[in-house]
């Protein structure tokens, strides 16, 4: 039976969040630039984002660009960003193609202008689709959203907006990029790396982490299965212990 049989739709994860690395060193195994490792990162990302919305993942959130990432060498951060601006453009009727809307979480007034305008003119070009919602996680870092969400909050309470008896978690949800999305169920990480490398440290608390050695650009639909298929024989206790799920 193919991978994607196996699956049982009725428990997908709705938000699966990937931490997409190995780009550079898929390159430099074939002697090629670190450049043309995120060049062929992109055929990954087209097919995570078509499969997971194919199968009725409700949020793909992927992580392009660290706030950490802006230390690379300059000419690496360039053609990142150009990669970004050109990706996002060419891949527009790709999007409308497959009903996905694409948004950013992250400091996007930190992006060069030009990547800056051409995602926000995708995001409103893709915004009544409604299959899937495709997170790009650019110039992010969840220690970065914590502290603008800090910001915010404690100028509501300044302004009188809010009291410090209404702050709950709830509060802090609603004052994050992710605001309004469901927590990830699953956090996806390639290239054999065991780290989370400050990417939503605030919503991955109950996610199930999936490892691969897999190399991004050699990342498959069926290596997305796979991590599923993974996801689905887990037990979620959120705390709780295996008998009290039994008795539910
Ligand atoms: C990590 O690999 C990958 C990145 C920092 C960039 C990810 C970007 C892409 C996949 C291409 C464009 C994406 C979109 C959404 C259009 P690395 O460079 O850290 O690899 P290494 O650990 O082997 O050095």
């Amino acid at each position: 039976m193919s991978l994607k049989k196996k699956i049982n739709l009725k428990q997908l994860p709705k938000h699966i969040a990937i931490i997409m690395d190995g780009n550079g060193r898929w390159a430099q195994k074939q002697g090629r630039d670190r450049t043309f490792g995120h060049q062929s990162g992109v055929n990954a990302v087209r097919e995570a984002a078509e499969s997971a919305a194919e199968l009725g993942i409700e949020y793909l959130t992927l992580y392009a660009f660290s706030t950490e990432n802006w230390s690379r060498p300059k000419s690496e951060v360039d053609a990142l960003m150009s990669l970004l601006v050109n990706t996002i453009e060419k891949e527009t009727p790709t999007l409308n193609k497959n009903n996905i809307c694409l948004n950013a979480i992250g400091d996007i007034e930190s992006l060069p202008e030009e990547s800056r305008n051409q995602l926000l003119k995708t995001i409103e070009n893709t915004s009544e689709n409604d299959r899937m919602t495709l997170n790009l996680a650019l110039s992010y870092s969840a220690r970065w959203e914590l502290t603008e969400a800090v910001k915010l909050i404690v100028n509501k309470v300044n302004n009188g907006i809010l009291n410090i008896d209404q702050i709950d978690q709830e509060l802090i949800n609603d004052h994050l990029n992710t605001a309004g999305m469901p927590d990830p169920e699953l956090l996806i990480r390639t290239s054999g790396e065991y780290r989370i490398s400050n990417f939503l440290l605030w919503q991955i608390a109950y996610a199930e982490f999936y490892f691969t050695d897999t190399l991004w650009p050699d990342f498959t639909r069926e290596d997305l299965y796979k991590a599923i298929l993974n996801y689905q024989c887990r037990e979620r206790r959120f705390g709780k212990t295996s008998e009290q799920l039994l008795n539910v």
